[in-house]
């Protein structure tokens, strides 16, 4: 009989797309997919007919959107709020396998955000399984935290944020996550939970591959060694492509894209939550235009703080740039890095965004905002070194500097070539003999061992 598992993403674009690649890979390895959401940022069921959607009732409804500011707070209060309808959803869904026919679930998977749930899934006996969006080297350095904070690094000011942190080459204090968020207490306190829940978890999921990040990942298992860690990443190379998107992508910029030279044009997008001051903002735009190369810019509304709903846009600025420049609210981003034209990527260094750009051989020009993408940032320039990074203020000069030394220089040259052999080890980690796919086949049988072991115990007790 099959065997069924419940997803639980959290509702955020950046962490609900892998999770619905993930629920695809598993789908097709056999396993039927329950999928519990919350109302917020619902998943659309129609792109996954074969999963079955089971929404929280009376979870936050789509009445606000979060951005770096609110972002924290978010999940902190979604983390309170949802437990006793959570619970009440799950064990429905685990008490509906008994009845007749009914597939038996083998076990829970949610986002590493989700800490409350670990508690929920013990109840139920109920194994967890935590799937972390992030990459490895950045859940290490979360783990890292509270050593972090005994040696007083979190709360390095002015130059000291310049400082290597010696325990974590080439980390600088400025890239430890916790900085550069609204509220450090409250971050450090979610990061801490996290960790300890995915600690009691029966196993840790990671959107990575082994030759990109061998030395993060064997330093999480030397760290956490009871739990089993799944390095079977890139997903969105293992899935059909389908949309997860939670706005629409303006297709049109595809047909611009086509009648641009190889390697050409300069991709920007910044994700879907990181928010800049209008003062950057012109400043980037101002970069773009004197660059004099080809750009195709999301500009997503929310992106620029306190702009109302304007188009944030200098005035004059798309006739000054004419044909060289595109302007969408939301592009079909994997298809964009995929093109032939595109030479390079402007990016917050989001994961999914990161790794995207490493699955199509794209140099990046690196402009992390919060969190994660301060380390994703710094392994992109320090450690794969294939991208710049914006390390100080944003002036439009340094910015057509930089553009230039991507788009044209031999530097950027170099670095397209170091990302084309990325690219291949991408693309053969998850073939047959590949890390990812032999993590991936182990990931199956460690799901398939919660079933035996269940049927074990209920052979016992009766
Ligand atoms: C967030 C965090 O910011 C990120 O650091 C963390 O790793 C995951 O959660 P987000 O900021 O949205 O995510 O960035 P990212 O991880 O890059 O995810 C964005 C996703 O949206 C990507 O899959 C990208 O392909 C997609 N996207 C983005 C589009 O499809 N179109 C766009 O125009 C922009």
């Amino acid at each position: 009989m099959r065997k069924r598992l419940v997803l639980f993403p959290l509702p955020l674009q950046g962490h609900q797309t892998p999770m619905l690649q993930l629920a695809n890979i598993l789908y097709s390895k056999g396993f039927s997919i329950s999928i519990i959401h919350t109302q917020y940022n619902a998943p659309n069921s129609e792109i996954n007919p074969h999963f079955t959607f089971h929404p929280i009732p009376n979870s936050l409804s789509q009445c606000e959107t979060y951005s770096k500011e609110d972002v924290i707070r978010l999940i902190i209060k979604l983390n309170a709020l949802l437990v006793a309808p959570f619970r009440d959803l799950l064990a429905g869904i685990v008490s509906d396998e008994n009845a007749a026919n009914k597939e038996p679930v083998a076990c829970l998977i949610t986002d590493a955000m989700w800490y409350f749930t670990q508690d929920v899934a013990d109840n139920l006996n109920l194994p967890r399984i935590v799937l972390r969006t992030s990459n490895a080297a950045c859940f290490y350095a979360f783990f890292y935290c509270p050593v972090f904070k005994y040696k007083g690094y979190l709360s390095a000011k002015g130059s000291e944020l310049e400082a290597e942190v010696p325990e974590f080459p080439p980390l600088k204090m400025k890239d430890i996550p916790i900085h550069g968020t609204p509220d450090p207490e409250q971050t450090y306190e979610l990061v801490c939970a996290m960790i300890e829940k995915t600690k009691a978890s029966s196993g840790l999921i990671l959107n990575t591959f082994q030759q990109l990040e061998l030395t993060s990942l064997s330093a999480i298992r030397k760290a956490i060694p009871p739990i089993p860690i799944f390095a079977i990443g890139p997903f969105h190379k293992q899935v059909p492509a389908s949309s997860s998107s939670l706005f629409a992508p303006d297709q049109s910029c595809i047909s611009w894209l086509n009648v641009q030279a190889p390697n050409s044009v300069l991709y920007v997008s910044f994700g879907s939550i990181a928010a800049i001051e209008m003062k950057e903002f012109t400043e980037i735009a101002l970069g773009l235009a004197n660059s004099k190369q080809p750009f195709l810019w999301v500009v997503r509304p929310g992106l620029v703080r306190c702009s109302d709903g304007n188009d944030p846009l200098p005035s004059g600025f798309m006739e000054m740039v004419a044909e060289r420049g595109r302007v969408v609210k939301w592009a079909p981003q994997q298809e964009v890095l995929a093109h032939p034209a595109v030479g390079g990527f402007w990016t917050h260094t989001g994961w999914n965004s990161t790794l995207e750009s490493i699955c199509e051989g794209v140099p990046m020009l690196c402009l992390p905002c919060f969190g994660d993408q301060m380390i994703n940032a710094r392994y992109v320039t320090d450690v794969w070194k294939v991208g710049f990074r914006f390390e100080d203020q944003l002036r439009r000069d340094d910015v057509e500097k930089v553009i230039r030394r991507l788009m044209v220089d031999k530097e950027g040259q170099e670095m397209r070539q170091k990302m084309t052999s990325l690219k291949e080890k991408a693309c053969l980690s998850k073939e047959p003999g590949g890390p990812s796919y032999s993590s991936l086949e182990s990931l199956v049988a460690h799901i398939s061992s919660f079933s035996m072991k269940g049927q074990l115990l209920l052979f016992l007790t009766h």
